[in-house]
């Protein structure tokens, strides 16, 4: 089957799928983005994610080039024409293009591009067996809670945490808190069995993934605290994971090559992961 692409109001071919070269987001990275995953030809939590899409949006006064069924439409469209029963919607709204002048032109018409994809689901082995995380200065501007196009601070950390053969890089702060990860949340638990992440200001991305994970742990009655943890205690938790969109939930069993714990996913990771798994194959 051939890849379609929906840009600016036609489904394209997606070899021949582009947007002009002055594009504000080729030229600015100035557009924000969402990715929402497909399970069962499913769309898992589409609400949030639309609502996400219409801050982040707000938050750089861009204007979204369709309203809400349109672009709900749109999505199941593109799903439809691909094919994909379990895998990636990628959105992206950029200001449009226009001569290059940083500030906003006067006449500008938004672009959205929506292409969709199989890539789920990831290898259960890394669910299995958990993955490895190194710690990075997080070098990113003070907005980290607009999902912006303007990644590449994220991509020089993923290709470090690669070329560490980690799976990812957890950003630490100047004060030595842990913010997140390249394209995921961070998460800990204490000795307690209290489960720990950073609250949600400009410093992370509020992850869908996130927020639907604290609505397991108040369902099952775990204790949940929103709060900075330091790279110290992430390595002497008693365990850590990670979440996204594309990773789902995934422990973490070592912290710069030190094993978190004992080495081997812990019994609270496992449970909420098999959860929020659950929780996406409901959407179906
Ligand atoms: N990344 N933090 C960052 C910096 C992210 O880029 C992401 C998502 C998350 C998790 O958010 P969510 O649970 O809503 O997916 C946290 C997407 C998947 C990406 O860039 O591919």
């Amino acid at each position: 089957m051939s890849r379609i692409a929906y840009v600016s109001g036609a489904y394209v071919p997606h070899r021949r799928a582009a947007v002009h070269i002055e594009d504000r987001g080729y030229q600015f990275a100035d557009g924000v983005y969402e990715v929402i995953a497909v399970v069962g030809g499913h769309l898992v939590d589409e609400e949030p994610h639309l609502r996400r899409l219409h801050r982040s949006l707000g938050e750089l006064r861009i204007p979204l080039p369709i309203g809400d069924a349109a672009l709900r439409i749109v999505i199941r469209e593109v799903v439809r024409r691909n094919g994909v029963d379990t895998g990636i919607v990628y959105l992206q709204v950029t200001r449009g293009a226009a001569p290059r002048e940083h500030a906003f032109p006067k006449a500008a018409k938004p672009a959205l591009i929506v292409t969709s994809r199989a890539t789920r689901p990831p290898d259960p082995r890394l669910g299995d067996d958990g993955i490895a995380v190194i710690t990075i200065p997080d070098i990113r501007w003070k907005r980290c809670d607009i999902k912006s196009i303007a990644l590449v601070s994220n991509v020089l950390g993923k290709q470090q945490a690669r070329e560490a053969g980690a799976y990812e890089a957890w950003q630490v702060d100047r004060d030595g808190w842990i913010t997140e990860g390249t394209s995921t949340n961070a998460w800990i638990v204490t000795e307690d069995a209290t489960v720990v992440t950073r609250a949600a200001d400009n410093a992370i991305l509020n992850g869908v993934t996130r927020r639907a994970v604290f609505d397991i742990i108040a369902r099952e009655g775990y204790r949940l605290v929103e709060r900075p943890f330091t790279v110290v205690e992430a390595k002497a938790a008693r365990e850590a994971f990670l979440t996204s969109t594309t990773a789902d939930l995934l422990p973490v069993v070592r912290i710069d090559g030190v094993p978190v714990a004992d080495g081997k996913p812990g019994p609270l990771s496992r449970k909420l992961r098999a959860a929020y798994l659950a929780h996406a194959a409901a959407a179906a």
